[in-house]
């Protein structure tokens, strides 16, 4: 369904009618594509706090402060008190003016800590400064913040966060630890020689991940319902992968995935799942259980089943997918709100043990409102308010959130664990 008031805002009549109105006025996002693989412009790299940080290696800086830029990096790791968020004031202040439509504002932060109440007070501030600076900020640019104490295992997350890849990613905190930095032989293929596996993968999001996946050179394996096998085919054959026809709710789903993958595979993502709104007052307990155990449960289940096994190889890789109505709750969805919090529950949980005991990460992306075949169904006055409800005025499309997943599945990211990413544009609903 296409947003027919964004391109009606970016006519000469339409953005005078919308600015007189006092309505949203959603700025074009800049997507990545070959022809389009970076943004246009300069990073500036600035400093508040005393740090001793070096980006160098983790950010392609540029000296001259007078010329556009398409992004600001403040470095914020070294303050330690509210003098030093003075000086956040002091470095942003004046560089966001010169920052383009479409750019990037990245706060590094440090990680908060528990013996110096000072500096847990300053570096808390700055994510209550990024989510403003979010909402403020206008024209297509997104504020982010990452927190971190090692720049080069932070650089697959700066690379992406500095990419048109990340254009509907805003408002969001991103906690990257240490660890060694495993460079792709070939950075334009980073999944090369990897095999990934996709749950319900015949279309919306899934397909998108799918792709994008497949773009990065991994081999994909597209799994969804027997029903939608044809469609799952479709999609695979146009990847040069294969498909899997399974309901991820068959107790033994693990075991078919594993049988039919004898070489095991490397990035996991679940991406299947399913509504059945009604009020709770209304809700039977088949609407119940079906959610529960497609958006849930199989996902513990067949997570458990390919981890035990070995399934997955070190260095692997597992993308849940949660859902901002898991994070802020929805009226009708009790039943999926619980299913996608859960999966945050599973992810903060089993992401330090999978890390420890199998080499493998665990992350969910937690998608807003994403132009699919699930929202053009919701009522027209619903969708648009989903829609307009964030800081990019606008619904992101399946591609950001499988943009999302590719930065997570990167062998760069071996230092993003328990995250749990929105892919919102900054939704109001919920943080
Ligand atoms: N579209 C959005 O705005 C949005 C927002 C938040 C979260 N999400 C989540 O993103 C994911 C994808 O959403 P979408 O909009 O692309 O949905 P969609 O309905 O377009 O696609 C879901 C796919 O999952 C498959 N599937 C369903 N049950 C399955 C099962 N038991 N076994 C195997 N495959 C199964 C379906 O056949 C379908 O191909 C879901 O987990 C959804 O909850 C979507």
């Amino acid at each position: 369904m296409a947003d027919r008031y964004l391109s009606f805002t970016g006519t000469g009549p339409g953005r005078f009618l919308t600015r007189r109105l006092g309505l949203p006025q959603p700025a074009p996002l800049i997507r990545f594509s070959p022809e389009h693989p970076a943004l246009d412009g300069d990073v500036l790299l600035l400093t508040a706090g005393k740090s001793g940080l070096d980006l160098s290696a983790a950010v392609p800086a540029s000296a001259d402060s007078s010329r556009r830029a398409a992004a600001a990096v403040l470095d914020a790791t070294g303050v330690r008190d509210t003098d030093g968020l003075a000086d956040v004031h002091a470095a942003l202040h004046p560089a966001l003016r010169t920052i383009t439509a479409g750019g990037r504002v990245i706060v590094l932060g440090a990680p908060l800590d528990a013996a110096d109440h000072h500096q847990a007070a300053a570096q808390q501030a700055l994510e209550g400064f990024t989510r403003s600076l979010g909402k403020e900020i206008g024209r297509g640019r997104t504020v982010n913040l990452v927190r971190l104490t090692d720049p080069a295992a932070a650089a697959s997350t700066l690379r992406f966060l500095l990419s048109p890849k990340s254009a509907y990613v805003s408002g969001q905190v991103i906690e990257v630890g240490a660890g060694a930095l495993t460079a792709p032989d070939d950075p334009d293929h980073p999944l090369a020689g990897r095999t990934a596996l996709v749950t319900g993968g015949a279309r919306g999001i899934g397909e998108a991940v799918a792709a994008t996946l497949a773009r990065d050179g991994a081999r994909v394996v597209v799994l969804d319902v027997p029903q939608a096998e044809a469609d799952a085919r479709r999609v695979a054959e146009r990847l040069g992968g294969s498909a899997l026809a399974l309901d991820i709710t068959a107790v033994d789903a693990g075991d078919r995935i594993a049988a039919a993958l004898p070489d095991g595979l490397d990035v996991l993502v679940h991406n299947a799942g399913i509504t059945r709104d009604r009020r709770l007052v209304n809700m039977d307990a088949g609407r119940w259980s079906q959610v529960l155990d497609v958006n849930l449960a199989s996902v513990l289940r067949t997570t458990d089943a390919l981890l035990t096994s070995g399934a997955l190889h070190p260095g692997g890789r597992i993308v849940a997918t949660a859902s901002i109505a898991g994070l802020a709750g929805n009226a009708g969805q009790t039943n999926y709100g619980a299913s996608k919090a859960g999966i945050v529950g599973l992810v903060r949980s089993l992401a330090p043990r999978a890390l420890a005991e199998h080499g493998v990460t665990v992350n969910a992306v937690a998608p807003g409102f994403i132009e699919t075949r699930m929202t053009a169904a919701v009522p027209l006055f619903i969708r648009e308010a989903g829609r307009r409800m964030n800081s990019l005025a606008q619904g992101g499309l399946p591609v950001d959130v499988a943009e999302t997943t590719a930065w997570f599945a990167h062998p760069g990211s071996g230092a993003v664990n328990g995250q749990v990413v929105r892919v919102c544009g900054q939704s109001l609903l919920g943080a």
